[in-house]
């Protein structure tokens, strides 16, 4: 694990709340796997403290991307970094994503900003699983928030859009979306990767459990240090036998099979 100041390389809004940064750190860029996060936060932090996490949203040379949502207090101070600016960071931290599974058919299943792992995934999978194919189903509030189109036709996987207001692409859920892709390739050799809010995260469970689909959920925790030091981010999981098994989103995931996650 790293830990270092880094610099800025660039930060730009992209739409929505919706900003991409990148930082330059090449020890951060050689150890980072797909759906892994940094700690991050500036120098010198404008009323807050703690960093905060954010997945590895890609990794380019030495150029390491993050995509985020402007919400509160850290991420509104982000977005007015420029170039050049330094921000403490920590990582990479966390288990990501199995890349090697037995699927034909990747797909990735995002809500909103949880769509930031991504990219990083399907450049991976497409690199150390070339025969595979990989299709991104992304769920949005509204077309005007619809980002990373043009990035992932730029990677070459399928992209699908779903909006609740049926402004673009599929009218509803992102989940809805899964249900057709699944239907069309017979559950057979899919393997499903799922990040966004809870809900969904349950809803996605739910259809790839039933179908008997390998499939792995990135989850989302508010995490204080980040390293399994201060049990902030525990979540409920079922062990092998059924028992219920508490575990760390920072140090045992944030990917976890989502056979083992027990929602509320
Ligand atoms: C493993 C992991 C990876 C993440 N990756 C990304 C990413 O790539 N891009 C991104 O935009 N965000 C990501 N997040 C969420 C991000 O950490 C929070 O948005 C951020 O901490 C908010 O900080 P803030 O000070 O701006 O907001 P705060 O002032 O702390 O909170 C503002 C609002 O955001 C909500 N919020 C804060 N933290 C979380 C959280 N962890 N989960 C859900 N809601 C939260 C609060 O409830 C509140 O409504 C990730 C979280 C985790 C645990
Ligand atoms: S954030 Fe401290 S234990 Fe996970």
């Amino acid at each position: 694990m790293i830990q270092k100041q880094v610099p800025i390389v660039f930060n730009h809004h992209l739409a929505g709340a919706t900003h991409v940064l990148g930082f330059d750190c090449a020890e951060i860029a050689r150890a980072a796997a797909p759906g892994q996060f940094v700690m991050m936060r500036e120098v010198q932090p404008r009323g807050y403290l703690l960093n905060r996490p954010f997945s590895i949203g890609n990794v380019d040379g030495n150029t390491i991307e993050i995509y985020y949502d402007a919400v509160g207090k850290a991420t509104h101070a982000f977005a007015e970094l420029d170039k050049g600016d330094e921000l403490d960071v920590f990582g990479p931290l966390g288990r990501g994503f199995t890349l090697e599974t037995w699927a034909k058919v990747n797909v990735l299943v995002a809500g909103g900003i949880g769509i930031a792992p991504f990219p990083f995934l399907a450049i991976e999978l497409a690199k150390r699983r070339p025969q595979t194919h990989t299709v991104v189903l992304a769920g949005f509030r509204s077309a005007p928030l619809v980002v990373l189109a043009d990035l992932f036709a730029e990677i070459g996987v399928g992209f699908k859009v779903a909006t609740d207001d049926g402004s673009q692409g599929y009218n509803g859920f992102v989940t809805g979306l899964l249900e057709q892709e699944l239907d069309a390739h017979g559950n057979n050799k899919v393997g499903v990767y799922a990040c966004g809010p809870e809900l969904m995260l349950k809803r996605v469970a739910e259809i790839a459990v039933g179908r008997d689909v390998f499939c792995e959920l990135s989850l989302e925790q508010r995490m204080a240090c980040g390293v399994g030091a201060c049990l902030v981010c525990a979540c409920n999981t079922r062990a092998a036998d059924g028992a219920a098994d508490y575990k760390m989103v920072c140090k045992d995931g944030p990917v976890f099979n989502a056979r083992d996650v027990v929602f509320e």
